[in-house]
C-alpha cells in the first residue's frame, strides 16, 4: 500500500506572532501545487499563539499545508487553568495535535495514561493525533528499545478502534537523537518502526499497520532525509531545529517527493 508521506515541522517553543507568519510565508511561497498536492502531507506543529496567523496565511495562499497543536488537554472545558482543549484548537483549523512528545514527559510528567485520554479525545472530535514515542540512550545501551517503544505505543493506543487508530500518526522519536545532531542511523530507525508497525497490527489489524504514516524525529535534516526515507518502514518526519528554517524545511519536504 502506497502511504502518503508526511513532513511535520515542531516549532517547538520558538516564533512569535510576527516571526512565525515571515517562517510560514517563507515556506508557503515555495510551495509547488503540482508537485506537493497530492505527494505529501505537510504540517506546521506551532505553539498555540502562531496556530491562527499561521493559518491564515495558508489560507490566504491556498496551499495545502495544515497547522497542528503541540500540545492538547483531553477535557472539552472546564477549571483546568492553562490547558487547551481539542475543540478549542479544532475552531483553529487543527487538523492534529502532537502528543506524548518526549519534552511533555520528561519536563511535564506527561504518562501514558494521559497520552491515552489527548489521543481519545482528539480522534473523537475527528482529528488526528501524532503520537511520540522514543527511548533514553540508557534504554537503548541496555537493548530494551524495542519492548520499551512498543510498549509506549501500545498504552497510548489502548481502547481504541481500528478507525480510530486509523486517524493517528505515529512519530519514532529516540530521545538521544532530539537536537543532539546524532541521528539514528536508517536502519536503527527503520528496526523500530517496523516493531511500531506490527504493534498497530496487534492492536488494530494488518490493513491499518499497512496504512499507518510512522515519522522519524531527531536531528532530521537535509543531509541524512533520503537514507531514512528509503526505509520501508519510515513515512516522514517530525522535525525540530530543521523546520525553523524555510529553506531546509522545504528541502526535507522535497525529499518526501
Ligand atoms: O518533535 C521533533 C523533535 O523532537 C526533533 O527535534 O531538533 O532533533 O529535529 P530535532
Amino acid at each position: 500500500m502506497a502511504r502518503t508521506p508526511m513532513m511535520a515541522g515542531n516549532w517547538k517553543m520558538n516564533n512569535t506572532i510576527a516571526e512565525a507568519v515571515v517562517l510560514t510565508q517563507e515556506i508557503s511561497n515555495q510551495y509547488e501545487k503540482k508537485e506537493w498536492d497530492e505527494a505529501v502531507e505537510i504540517v506546521l506543529c506551532t505553539p498555540f499563539t502562531d496556530l491562527k496567523p499561521a493559518k491564515t496565511v495558508l489560507d490566504f495562499d491556498k496551499v495545502k499545508i495544515k497547522v497542528a497543536a503541540q500540545n492538547v488537554y483531553w477535557e472539552p472545558s472546564g477549571a483546568f487553568t492553562g490547558e487547551i482543549s481539542v475543540p478549542m484548537i479544532k475552531e483553529i483549523g487543527c487538523a492534529y495535535s502532537i502528543v506524548g512528545h518526549s519534552e511533555r514527559r520528561e519536563l511535564f510528567g506527561e504518562t501514558d495514561e494521559m497520552v491515552n485520554k489527548k489521543v481519545k479525545a482528539l480522534v473523537a472530535e475527528g482529528m488526528g493525533a501524532i503520537v511520540c514515542c522514543g527511548e533514553s540512550l540508557a534504554v537503548r545501551d541496555e537493548g530494551t528499545t524495542l519492548e520499551y517503544v512498543t510498549a509506549q505505543v501500545r498504552a497510548a493506543l489502548a481502547g481504541l478502534d481500528a478507525a480510530e487508530i486509523a486517524q493517528c500518526v505515529i512519530a519514532y522519536e529516540p530521545i538521544w537523537a532530539i537536537g543532539t545532531g546524532r541521528t539514528a542511523t536508517p536502519e536503527q530507525a527503520d528496526e523500530v518502526c517496523a516493531a511500531i508497525r506490527e504493534t498497530v497490527a496487534e492492536a488494530a489489524d494488518a490493513e491499518t499497520a499497512e496504512g499507518m504514516r510512522i515519522l522519524y524525529g531527531g536531528s532530521m535534516n537535509p543531509g541524512n532525509v533520503d537514507g531514512l526515507m528509503a526505509m520501508e518502514n519510515i513515512d516522514g518526519g517530525l522535525v525540530g531545529g530543521a523546520s525553523l528554517k524555510a529553506e531546509t524545511f522545504v528541502q526535507l519536504i522535497k525529499a518526501c517527493l
